[in-house]
């Protein structure tokens, strides 16, 4: 009877880790899934974090089920993180926001909205994205295509060529939009492009699907939401998924959210309804730990003092990084162009590697990055980045 089913081939970034631990390369590297690991080369368990944990653990307390949409102090933590504490549309209880299990969790049940409410509607995705937005969005039986996103001769955003696609687009077309630090590219858009891009949302009537999971590590926590509290400034409809994967670096908690900006309190009652009903027959509530800390972090002014001053550190010492990485491969091949180690946002760098260069760095290497050739700065250490700079020169000069 499961003669039918089809061999799934892997996740082209999850997969990299099988094949990471399987190599027994000693000097292998790991530069292939979104994680940050610290100059010792450790996933690290944030400071902040660990108090947390100290206080649910103290004393150790029942585990009823959560509401379908989370704690209300992780909500909050969401909300005032997107918009701003003092937000006018907090006040005015314009926003829905449930809880989600990760970015990813947030963005599905997103999906599973628009395909319900808005079942005439496409999903457009930058020219490239994270390849789990198509997946995510097409299993929801949203029909996802491509808008012009990456220009790999400028190593910029093909901005006109962008613009006068989405003019092209249908009244309530779904735009899947990276705030900050662009998955895969690390190109973000400047605030003047946002400003542009918004004003053609709200001429068309387009839908905006904001993703960010980097927030801290582009600028700074209020720099990286530009687009999303300018998009409420003008009153636009809106849908934000957020992750504390990275920025708390609780990856297998599976924390994030997803809210919903509405034109009014009625309104907003209704989505969010709609949301819980799908949280309930999807997974019905989501897991307690991770919302637990998120809400113990956030909520408590020193915790998340700190929380802040923990995230500049990473991301920080990411730059640091690419500095470095720039200045060894410009001195191994002096004629070649690195500026796009230093231009671009966040975890990523979309190092132009043909796929086959991607694969020599693997074999010979054992340094592991993404097929279409992005790399995980956050990766890199001082013990490890002359190898791999020394690795990638090799490459590139054949
Ligand atoms: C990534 O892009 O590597 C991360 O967001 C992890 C993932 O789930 O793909």
């Amino acid at each position: 009877m499961f003669e039918r089913v089809e061999y799934y081939p892997g996740d082209p970034i999850l997969g990299l880790k099988e094949k990471f631990v399987a190599d027994t390369n000693p000097n292998k590297v790991n530069l292939g899934v979104g994680v940050y690991y610290d100059e010792a080369g450790k996933l690290p368990v944030l400071e902040c974090v660990k108090t947390a944990e100290q206080r649910i653990a103290d004393p150790i307390s029942p585990r009823p089920y959560l509401p379908m949409e989370g704690l209300p102090g992780h909500r909050k933590a969401c909300q005032e993180l997107l918009f701003g504490k003092d937000s006018k549309v907090l006040q005015e209880k314009r926003v829905a926001t449930i809880a989600s299990v990760g970015g990813s969790g947030a963005l599905k049940i997103g999906a599973e909205f628009i395909n319900e409410w808005y079942p005439d509607s496409k999903a457009y995705v930058s020219d490239p994205t994270w390849g789990n937005h198509i997946s995510i969005f097409e299993y929801s039986n949203v029909p996802v295509a491509k808008y012009p996103y990456y220009d790999k001769s400028t190593n910029s955003v093909k901005f006109d060529e962008m613009v006068a696609f989405f003019k092209t687009l249908n009244k309530n077309d779904v735009l899947i939009l990276h705030p900050c630090c662009h998955n895969p590219t690390g190109i973000d858009l400047t605030q003047d492009q946002w400003d542009t891009v918004l004003e053609v949302i709200k001429q068309h009537e387009l839908i905006p699907f904001m993703d960010i999971a980097y927030q801290g590590f582009g600028e700074d926590m209020e720099s990286d939401v530009y687009a999303i509290r300018k998009a409420v400034d003008m009153g636009l409809p809106l849908f934000v998924s957020n992750s504390f994967s990275k920025n708390l670096s609780l990856y297998g908690e599976r924390v994030g959210g997803l809210s919903v900006v509405c034109p009014t309190a009625e309104l907003a009652d209704r989505v969010f309804g709609q949301l819980q009903f799908t949280v309930r027959r999807t997974y019905s509530n989501p897991p307690s730990h991770g919302g637990h800390i998120v809400d113990i972090v956030m909520n408590d002014d020193a915790l998340y003092k700190q929380w802040v001053g923990e995230v500049y550190a990473m991301r920080d010492r990411i730059k640091a990084m690419r500095l470095k990485l720039k200045s060894v491969l410009e001195a191994k091949i002096p004629d070649r162009n690195f500026d796009y180690l230093t231009t671009q946002n966040g975890m990523f760098s979309f190092t132009g590697l043909t796929p086959e260069q991607v694969e020599r760095l693997a074999k010979e290497f054992g340094i592991y990055m993404v097929s279409n050739s992005r790399m995980c700065v956050a990766g890199l250490n001082s013990s490890n980045i002359d190898y791999v700079a020394n690795a990638m020169a090799e490459v590139l000069k054949d």
